[in-house]
């Protein structure tokens, strides 16, 4: 039995594909390609409207090095999750290419990231390639996910000017560390209670809603001190409740930041 060529050439692909397949399934920290763009505005780092939430210090942080996302803004859900990225264009493009922060929901012709420029530019090899990429606009890519490191920083909470003391808090928590999402928010009040003696703690804690991006809200806050946690959750279901160190303080101000106390590597 002879077979055809086109039925050969159709068994190849098909275990090509499925090579493929198992190759995206089994490779965790595999590159994927698709394509990015940058913004057009002439500022160079990234914006300050981004539907992150995080406002003017989403624009500088990471150095600027950040990225609105498609599907990967998940809901919300990937604000302040870092990406490796690095175009493909062997002329202009380095090897590393370079970490970006998601700060902002977009896409552009088939892209997965549109880049600050500063971040676009970053991925050349020389400041004349930098030049040329930023000129071509659209760029064929590699990205995938890494932990994000912010050097000397603990994740820290940022209480949105919308708040309103004592019956409305909206925050922002910036600084996210590692490669998992924070994908719940709970408040706890933290009152130590002393009853014949005994310290004990009572706890009545909240959940908290995501508002939109990395924005988290609820009426009516617990009083008193508030002990923040955070559920960090990967892709495999793993998840774990982070208690940061530090405790909101009961007068909080809008507009204030608090530091948690907290570094991340998970
Ligand atoms: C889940 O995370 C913990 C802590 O990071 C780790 O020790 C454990 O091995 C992880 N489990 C799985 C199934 O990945
Ligand atoms: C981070 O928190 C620790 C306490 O856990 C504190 O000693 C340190 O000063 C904080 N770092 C910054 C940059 O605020």
């Amino acid at each position: 039995m002879a077979l055809s060529i086109q039925t050969l050439a159709f068994l190849l692909a098909a275990v090509l594909f499925m090579h493929n397949q198992a190759h995206a399934a089994q490779c965790k920290d595999c590159f994927i390609h698709s394509r990015a763009a940058h913004y057009p505005n002439s500022d160079e780092k990234g914006t300050e409207t981004g539907a992150c939430g995080f406002g003017t210090f989403g624009a500088t942080l990471n150095g600027g090095d950040v990225s609105a996302a498609s599907e990967l803004y998940r809901n919300g859900v990937g604000c302040g999750a870092c990406y490796q990225v690095r175009c493909t264009n062997s002329n202009y493009c380095s090897d590393k290419g370079l970490t970006v922060v998601i700060t902002d929901q977009g896409s552009s012709d088939n892209t997965d990231f549109i880049l600050s420029r500063r971040a676009f530019a970053g991925m050349a090899q020389t400041k004349d390639a930098a030049a040329s990429l930023l000129a071509l606009g659209i760029v064929d890519i590699e990205y995938r996910r890494v932990s994000c490191r912010h050097p000397y920083q603990n994740i820290t909470i940022k209480i949105d000017e919308n708040s309103n003391y004592p019956f409305y808090l909206a925050f922002v928590i910036r600084y996210q560390q590692g490669q998992k999402d924070i994908t719940a928010v709970q408040l706890c009040e933290d009152r130590g209670l002393t009853i014949w003696h005994v310290q004990t703690e009572t706890f009545g804690c909240k959940l908290l809603e995501r508002s939109y991006g990395a924005v988290w809200t609820t009426a009516s806050p617990p009083r008193g001190p508030l002990s923040l946690r955070m559920l960090f959750s990967d892709d495999d279901g793993n998840e774990s409740w982070v208690v940061p160190v530090n405790n909101i303080p009961s007068d909080w101000k809008p507009g204030q930041t608090y530091d948690t106390g907290l570094q991340v590597d998970v």
